[in-house]
Formats: structure tokens, sequence, C-alpha cells
């Protein structure tokens, strides 16, 4: 009996089920676009964003410098602070009273379009969103 001893090239030895798994998961790609300057002032242009992802989850798994995310993105650290592009304020909306109060210990660098990464949460109405890493706050 012939076993294979390399991998299978697309669709061969899949069953006709597992074929269209696949192809649903290639059609389910995000296709949402997001531009984020890091905190030394390179612009990153990222495509393929899926809906639901937030800034913060997409910052970290792109490399952008400035973007911790120390909590996990529960609102309690204020380590994925962004400025939204001001064109943008309007869709992203204003930050809650909790967001706010954890922009206010960070208030030495907070401006009228700040908002944490986390929670900012990509949807259709945000695709071409453009933002930039705040600096570390001093406090
Ligand atoms: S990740 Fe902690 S407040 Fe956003």
């Amino acid at each position: 009996m012939r076993r294979w001893h390399c991998r299978p090239a697309f669709g061969m030895g899949y069953s006709v089920q597992a074929q269209k798994g696949r192809k649903r998961i290639v059609a389910e790609m995000g296709n949402l676009k997001v531009t984020m300057t890091d905190v030394n002032g390179d612009t990153k242009v990222i495509e393929n964003v899926d809906e639901g992802v937030s800034l913060m989850e997409l910052a970290k798994a792109n490399g952008v410098d400035g973007i911790f995310g120390d909590c996990g993105g529960g609102c309690a650290c204020a380590t994925c602070h962004v400025y939204v592009g001001e064109q943008w304020m309007a869709q992203v909306g204003q930050p809650d009273d909790i967001e706010f109060a954890m922009l206010d210990m960070v208030a030495d660098v907070m401006r009228d379009n700040s908002r944490l990464g986390c929670q900012i949460k990509m949807k259709p109405e945000l695709d071409g969103i453009e933002v930039t890493v705040a600096p570390a706050s001093a406090y």
C-alpha cells in the first residue's frame, strides 16, 4: 500500500466536506483596511482585516510599536492609547465613562481624539480608518 510522504496538493486527499470548509474560510477573510502610524512615525497599511478585531489586537499582531495591550483588552491599562484620525471620529464615537476614566490616567498625552485601541472593534463603517499611536504617558 502506498503512503503519502508529503502533504497532498490542495483538494487532493481531502473529503468534499473538508474542501467546502476551506473555501468558506477563504470567503470569510476580512476585507477591511487600517492605517496605523506607530510612536516612531512609521506608517503601516494593514489589509484583509476581519470584522470584530480590535485595533489593539491588530496592532500587536502586526508589530506596531507603542501598543502593548498589557491588560489584554480589559480597558484597564491604557497601553493601547491611540489618536483617531479627525475625519474618523464621528464613526468611532466618544469613549464611554469607563474608557474615559482610563484615558484620564494618561491625561498628559490625552487629546480630544484619544481612544483606547482595545475598545475600537473593526466594522465595515471603519474601513480605511487611520490612527496614530499616542506617546507613552509620563504618569
Ligand atoms: S489593552 Fe488595556 S486598556 Fe486597552
